[in-house]
């Protein structure tokens, strides 16, 4: 079987957990407030709070934005469940913005279409690890004094025109759980901003809103744990490494199926840097094709399933909104095995399967 995905765990973080047992300093200690000081490094921002989850993150940055009661949030409807989750538990709206079929993110002309006085947060999503258009987002936010909440989760080190993931909103939300391009092995995240207000505020928020032991607001306790945290500042010094072994895979995808008629293969901006958390092909035959690798012993999956504005609980919140490009998208997606480990061979093998299919 050729999986999906596999995750490096090496003896350097067998150490980092090692060394945490022995400190046994196991929350609110040095290994967090070193790991949201070189994370925030690696993606170019000045500060980052460390929580546990990208859940949280996407959640403690919206309260911390101030979105309450009846705030309209624009989102995209094709990406993980957790990132509307956390528009509804914040006690905003979530308003579905179509997308751009090359980027899979928001598409900036449907984004304008869905401002109203009411809009608090645009929250594009930097999908499969491209970074969405942040030029026109941007503008558009500036234009009417919108905040933006970038959902990083799946693009550690992602660059757009030389900036990283994190660099352009007001806030940034990465998720440190297994699969992503960095890990803590197990739940984990981090907040990243510009702004320290911000950053102290979710630094309130996840410690049961103290500041300086002072209660000062209504907190929850979304810590991330020393010993993650360590796992985390021992994986992360390995993203770059990783990221050019994925930027690798999708070069020898790219390379064989390049030519074949039916597949359209992931789009990149020139100048920008894409990490292939996954590499998503389009196709019209997408649900034979995943079937056939499926007999061949090759695992590709289809994400994201369903529309967000069709879920049950979604539809409760907010109105019906018409999304044809999302619509079309989502028959045709398919993302295919890659990792920062996986063998070359092994893509090499699922690109003649893929090939063999077509022809
Ligand atoms: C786009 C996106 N947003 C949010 C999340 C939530 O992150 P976590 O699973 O760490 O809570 C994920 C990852 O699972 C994700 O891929």
């Amino acid at each position: 079987m050729i999986p999906r995905t596999t995750v490096d765990i090496s003896d350097k973080e067998l150490e980092a957990v090692k060394r945490v047992l022995k400190s046994c300093q196991f929350v609110k200690g040095k290994e967090a407030q070193l790991l949201e000081e070189e994370f925030a490094s690696l993606q170019g921002v000045k500060f980052a709070a460390t929580v546990n989850s990208g859940t949280s993150a996407l959640h403690l940055s919206l309260l911390a934005l101030g979105v309450h009661q009846d705030d309209e949030v624009i989102l995209a409807p094709n990406t993980f469940a957790a990132t509307v989750n956390a528009v509804i538990i914040a006690g905003g709206i979530p308003i579905f913005s179509d997308i751009n079929p090359e980027t899979f993110s928001l598409d900036s002309e449907s984004v304008k279409e869905k401002i109203t006085d009411k809009t608090k947060v645009i929250l594009p999503v930097h999908l499969y690890g491209l970074i969405s258009n942040m030029d026109s987002i941007s503008e558009i936010a500036n234009n009417h004094d919108i905040a933006i909440l970038e959902d990083a989760c799946q693009s550690h080190g992602a660059e757009y025109q030389g900036r990283r993931a994190g660099s352009f909103g007001d806030l940034a939300a990465f998720s440190f759980f297994p699969t992503k391009n960095a890990t803590v092995a197990g739940d984990g995240g981090i907040v990243v901003s510009n702004n320290e207000q911000l950053i102290e505020k979710i630094k309130a928020l996840r410690d049961h809103g103290r500041i300086k032991n002072q209660h000062v607001v209504a907190g929850l306790n979304n810590r991330l744990s020393e010993i993650l945290a360590a796992i985390g500042r021992s994986h992360i010094t390995k993203l770059e490494q990783f990221n050019e072994h994925r930027r690798k895979i999708a070069k020898v995808y790219n390379d064989n199926l390049k030519d074949l008629p039916g597949v359209v293969l992931p789009f990149e901006l020139e100048g920008s840097k894409h990490v292939y958390h996954l590499y998503t092909i389009k196709t019209d035959r997408r649900d034979e094709l995943k079937n056939y690798l499926k007999d061949k012993g090759i695992g590709s999956k289809v994400m994201y399933p369903e529309r967000l504005n069709d879920l049950d609980y979604v539809k409760k919140v907010t109105k019906y909104q018409d999304m044809p490009v999302n619509d079309k998208v989502s028959k045709q997606i398919l993302s295919l095995p890659i990792s920062g480990t996986l063998e070359l061979s092994l893509i090499e093998k699922v690109c003649s399967e893929i090939i063999n299919f077509f022809t």
